[in-house]
């Protein structure tokens, strides 16, 4: 049995909360966030607690809390040679307190606290100071059959970098093209299954073999036709800038024509 403190009342450890609570391997000891109303619809199912100097004895401290509050809250710790880590992609191992065992539980989703989450579809990035702790962190994404890679601090950030581009500039291109569908009333939901199957062709294709589309082609009537179709500059700025990267990486532009990207 693991036994492990949470930190923070936000969508992670929310998230985490229903999972620990949901496996036979991990006891949640107590669960700490600095206002205690955030935790009160819990308080008959785990020991809540705003007094950071109340913390007991767990295997596991998980700090999930905002990415500028984790150095200072690690200072606060009332103990030393614990294993405490964090659930962030870009906070360095090294701003936890080093009095005690650091390490990183980053689950590389998008959570939020209304929408359900199958911990199976959450990869865990696992960053440790001490080998023997890569094992624990190991033991506690397995009890929640999430799926666990072990990185190091450039691997993380690199990582982190990644997810912002494949979840919130491309969650910035659906709001894109829900304001285009929503300007001549046709439903959003119709461009649904290509959204889907553009993600799904990536089991078995590169980004670079699954591209299609005018940039790619070089279709320069279409490109012009769709810029002038665009209201907004930020939306043609975007179209060009996608579209000039594109026709970069397959070599459809002038300034490219010779060149190879480096992985296909
Ligand atoms: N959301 C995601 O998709 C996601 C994915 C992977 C990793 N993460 C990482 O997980 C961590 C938590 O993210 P989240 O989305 O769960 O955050 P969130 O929903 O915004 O919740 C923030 C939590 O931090 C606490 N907090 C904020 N400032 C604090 C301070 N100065 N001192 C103590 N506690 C403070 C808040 O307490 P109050 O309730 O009292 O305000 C709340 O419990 C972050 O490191 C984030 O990078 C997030």
């Amino acid at each position: 049995m693991i036994s492990v403190t949470l930190i923070g009342a936000g969508n992670v450890a929310q998230h985490l909360y229903k999972a620990f609570s949901a496996c036979k391997e991990v006891h949640i000891n107590q669960w700490h966030n600095r206002r205690l109303e955030q935790l009160q619809m819990f308080k008959n199912d785990v020991d809540i607690v705003d007094d950071i100097t109340l913390l007991k004895e767990a295997d596991i401290y998980i700090i999930a809390i905002s990415d500028d509050a984790v150095a200072k809250l690690s200072e606060q710790l009332p103990f030393s040679d614990k294993l405490v880590v964090h659930t962030s992609g870009s906070v360095n191992l090294h701003h936890l307190d080093k009095k005690n065992r650091r390490g990183v539980f980053y689950p590389l989703q998008t959570f939020s606290k209304d929408a359900e989450l199958n911990f199976s579809d959450v990869p865990i990035c696992i960053e440790v100071e001490h080998k023997a702790d890569y094992h624990v962190l190991k033991d506690l994404a397995n009890a929640i059959t999430s799926p666990y890679h072990r990185v190091n601090s450039p691997q993380r950030a690199a990582l982190h970098l990644a997810a912002v581009f494949v979840n919130n500039f491309t969650n910035q291109l659906y709001r894109v093209a829900h304001e285009i569908t929503e300007s001549e009333g046709v439903d959003f939901n119709i461009l649904k299954p290509l959204i889907k199957e553009t993600a799904k062709k990536l089991d078995t294709l590169s980004p670079y073999m699954a591209q299609t589309g005018p940039a790619k082609r070089n279709d320069k009537k279409t490109i012009k036709k769709h810029l002038a179709s665009l209201d907004k500059d930020i939306h043609k700025d975007i179209y060009k800038l996608l579209t000039k990267a594109i026709k970069e990486t397959h070599g459809t532009s002038a300034s490219s024509a010779f060149k190879k990207p480096n992985s296909k």
